[in-house]
């Protein structure tokens, strides 16, 4: 039968769906769930002395923090790193997104800014930070002269974030979803081996100061990873509050303050 659609239409009511966090397609027979229904057989009667089955948990239940832990700690550098996420299946954010968005920047940098989770923009470019927040957040960093693209690892960033994959409809990320990224996060940061991390905005404080609050923890240096870490707004935040920038430069001029201490 001709539906009338041509193929464009077709394709933008896919990507329609893909963006609704749509992960399966529909098989390519159709099933006349009629017919189905009426060839089930009639459901036996109960017998009267009748046991339930035992119900027993399949044979080997893999714990996917353990998996990631140990993907993570095998790989003996960023490439590794980054070939160990793209082959973890544990992941249901994975099924929904188009790019695996690993990182960007200088891995040499002294900095490294982790953020939440890649939106549409960085699901599109498989990079962070790439969106209207991402252009906020290099002009912030721009004041106090540093670039993702600088040489010097002085002057660079190295830019991730706590999920790789985008999650549908830029909703919060889940519990269980930074539980079991949280390994290869922790992975990233040792193999990268910064200075200092900024902690772009709530959720990145959540996974890895196990508190959020991002009013209070902004503007005080912290420990995370075994390393000084500055919760920051997130330039996401800054957008819609933008009387918050006050307080974001001057949590930028602490970070410079820091960085030339040595
Ligand atoms: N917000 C984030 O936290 N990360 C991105 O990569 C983009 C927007």
């Amino acid at each position: 039968m001709d539906s009338g659609m041509d193929s464009h239409t077709a394709l933008a009511l896919l990507q329609w769906q893909i963006e609704l966090g749509v992960t399966e397609a529909i098989g390519d027979a159709p099933v006349n769930r009629y017919q189905a229904e009426a060839q089930k057989p009639a459901a036996a009667p109960p017998a009267p002395h009748a046991v339930a089955a035992p119900v027993r948990p399949p044979a080997m239940q893999l714990d996917p923090v353990e998996v990631a832990r140990s993907a993570a700690t095998s790989a003996s550098d960023l490439e590794g790193l980054q070939a160990a996420l793209g082959a973890f299946e544990f992941c249901e954010l994975k099924r929904g997104a188009r790019s695996l968005v690993f990182a960007d920047g200088n891995p040499a940098a002294r900095v490294m800014v982790i953020g939440e989770a890649p939106g549409r923009d960085e699901d599109i470019q498989g990079k962070p930070f790439v969106g209207k927040a991402g252009q906020l957040l290099d002009k912030m960093f721009a004041c106090i002269g540093m670039t993702r693209q600088s040489p010097a690892p002085e002057a660079a960033l190295y830019i991730t974030n706590v999920l790789p994959w985008r999650p549908p409809q830029n909703r919060d990320p889940k519990p269980e979803e930074v539980a079991m990224m949280l390994p290869f996060l922790e992975r990233h940061v040792e193999l990268a081996g910064p200075d200092v991390l900024i902690l772009m905005g709530n959720h990145s404080c959540g996974a890895l100061l196990g508190r959020k609050g991002i009013t209070r923890l902004r503007g005080h240096w912290v420990e995370a990873l075994g390393r000084p870490a500055l919760p920051m707004f997130h330039p996401a935040y800054l957008l819609r509050n933008p009387h918050a920038k006050r307080e974001a430069w001057h949590d930028l001029l602490m970070l410079q303050a820091r960085l030339r201490e040595g």
